[in-house]
């Protein structure tokens, strides 16, 4: 309780958080109502129940299905707005979220119309709330290659309000190198690469990830604690790691938070850093689980400090607005 105080307080940065996995019950059927779209709940309580995962793809069925519900600008704008807010609460002053344009334009919603209202209410949170923040846009590793370059195709008009790309949905099947030339393609744009790596999947697809992907940060990469020389690799180079404890918990990624290998790789000296990945889908934001970690793995005030120092190291953000940061 003491700690939990503390760590409400304690200044944090998040940098594993998908705005789509951010869209809470209530919104949810706010939106389906204004929008008369169909949802196969009745209520805020049957989509609670229905938040019981035994793995990642079991949580993506329910995830692409809530996304549904988005379909104009105003609708970007209040999901971001909404997480800001939550980030207000919680002492949250810089964030890089993802969002996933390939689940939207497939309903027919155009790549303007998400990242416009996505966009305005982040320029609104740096200006009212003094959130400083960085979007990054998310392929889908499940659908095709050339789906994938399609989309940054379409990205490209909007390139000043993107720092990077990322690939994420169902990892097993679908390893990092399957998008090698669109990630190519991305940093000859000038964009910052992140993968989800090592989630479900195994830690030859963090390798992948950095020597196909080049990418800056690993999304998760907890597996990487079973590869003694990717281990020693991600040490010296403090490649930085979005892990992300509920997320891991409520996806069977660990059967237990006592089981969580986060505080072991940190006093390894592996750059970690804790996020929330979907909130709304895994029972809370950063300040929950920073909890969970005090609670279920005796994390201490002084590892909470490394983690957020971690997060600060890691962000995308200018020196300056690192050094106002820490
Ligand atoms: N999309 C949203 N959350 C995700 C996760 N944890 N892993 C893969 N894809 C995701
Ligand atoms: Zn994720």
């Amino acid at each position: 309780p003491a700690l939990e105080a503390w760590l409400r307080k304690m200044p944090k940065v998040e940098l594993h958080l998908h705005l789509e996995g951010s869209l809470e019950p209530e919104l949810m059927f706010k939106l389906a109502q204004k929008n008369a779209i169909d949802l196969p709940f009745n209520n805020v309580e049957q989509v609670k129940q229905a938040y019981q995962f035994s793995q990642l793809q079991d949580f993506l069925d329910i995830y692409y299905q809530g996304a549904n519900v988005l379909v104009t600008e105003q609708d970007f704008f209040d999901l971001t707005w909404a997480y800001l807010l939550q980030c207000k609460a919680q002492n949250v002053r810089h964030v890089e979220p993802f969002f996933d344009p390939q689940t939207h334009l497939a309903r027919g919603i155009n790549f303007a119309t998400v990242i416009n209202g996505i966009h305005a209410a982040l320029l609104q949170g740096q200006q009212e709330l003094g959130i400083s923040s960085e979007l990054i846009m998310c392929f889908l590793r499940h659908l095709s290659e050339q789906d994938a370059m399609a989309t940054l195709a379409l990205a490209e008009p909007y390139l000043d309000k993107i720092i990077g790309v990322g690939l994420d949905s169902s990892e097993m099947g679908h390893p990092p190198e399957k998008f090698s030339r669109v990630f190519a393609k991305a940093r000859q744009l000038g964009l910052l690469t992140v993968a989800h790596a090592g989630e479900e999947g195994p830690a030859s697809y963090i390798h992948t990830c950095l020597d196909d992907l080049q990418v800056s940060r690993v999304d998760h990469g907890v597996r990487a604690s079973e590869d003694p020389d990717l281990m020693e690799r991600l040490i010296t180079s403090r490649m930085p790691l979005t892990v992300c404890p509920l997320s891991n918990t409520k996806l069977k990624v660990f059967s237990d938070m006592s089981q969580h290998n986060i505080l072991q790789m940190l006093e390894q000296g592996v750059c970690v850093t804790v996020n929330s990945d979907d909130p709304a889908y895994f029972g809370g934001y950063m300040n929950e689980n920073f909890f969970a970690l005090a609670n279920g793995l005796e994390m201490t005030a002084d590892h909470a400090m490394m983690l957020a120092a971690n997060a600060i190291e890691a962000c995308f953000a200018s020196g300056k607005r690192k050094s106002q940061l820490l």
